[in-house]
């Protein structure tokens, strides 16, 4: 389906396995461009007409909108308001539609972009994006546990505890039960700079990486389940480099 977003998408293979996942994101500006009653089902849009803030409104339909576009390039649907897209009890994205039981969505809105990552269940994703705010410096500080303060030397500070944040809530996601549990279990091990991206380890998730972009002013962090070692994103998902 054509929507008038200005957006990027990509569309990412990982090894022999074809259209594993969709990475989608647009900027925060294109809100007025949507006709929304063309993108949202009939439940969104009432949920939609029920937020009283812009902010509410411009979240949930750029983040749909986003999540839609990413699912389309994975299942080909025509219409993006016969595909649902509703919340569990904590909060995480479920997709419902014709011939999607396959297919998962994860969404992030940080002040600037909205945007999704689309996946087949069997690869399960999750993606967050945050705004690098020197105000959240300290916060972002006081969460970390005793072995990632040495894994963030060397690095522009502000940044690297963006990355380090963005990479729990993209944790916290993949596992769908949000930060509902002790943030401990987030916990990330390792960092390495790879072409453009960081790419790092958890902890205790082993058997999941995420990879990091900048993009705009924003870290936009993906969490994904690791094969043979590799991350999928080094080729094909070149942003912004983190310094
Ligand atoms: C998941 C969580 C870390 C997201 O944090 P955030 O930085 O504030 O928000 P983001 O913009 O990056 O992500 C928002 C999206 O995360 C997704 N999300 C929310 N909870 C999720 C969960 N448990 N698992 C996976 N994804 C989740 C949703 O799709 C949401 O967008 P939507 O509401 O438009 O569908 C946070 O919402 C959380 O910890 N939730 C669980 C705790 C909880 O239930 N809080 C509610 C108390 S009232």
């Amino acid at each position: 389906m054509e929507t008038s977003i200005d957006m990027e998408i990509y569309k990412i293979n990982i090894l022999d396995k074809s259209e594993v996942l969709a990475v989608s994101l647009c900027q925060k500006d294109e809100y007025r461009e949507l006709d929304v009653e063309r993108i949202l089902s009939a439940k969104e849009l009432t949920t939609y007409k029920g937020y009283q803030h812009r902010k509410k409104k411009v979240d949930f339909l750029l983040g749909r909108s986003m999540a839609k576009c990413a699912i389309d390039k994975l299942s080909a649907c025509e219409n993006f308001a016969e595909i649902e897209i509703t919340n569990s009890v904590f909060g995480a994205p479920i997709v419902i539609g014709d011939n999607m039981a396959n297919l998962g969505v994860s969404i992030s809105h940080s002040n600037e972009y909205a945007t999704a990552v689309s996946y087949h269940r069997n690869f399960p994703c999750a993606i967050d994006t945050e705004v690098i705010r020197p105000k959240c410096e300290k916060a972002m500080r006081s969460l970390l546990e005793c072995n990632e303060a040495s894994i963030i030397k060397g690095y522009n500070e502000l940044n690297i505890l963006t990355v380090m944040w963005t990479a729990k809530e993209a944790a916290s996601k993949v596992l769908n039960i949000g930060f509902t549990v002790d943030t401990k279990i987030f916990e990330v091990d390792k960092i390495q700079k790879s072409s453009d991206c960081l790419i790092g380890s958890y902890r205790y998730l082993k058997g999941f990486q995420f990879v990091s972009q900048k993009i705009g002013n924003s870290i936009l962090t993906v969490a994904s389940p690791i094969v043979n070692n590799k991350h999928m994103f080094v080729e094909q998902f070149k942003l912004m480099s983190i310094k």
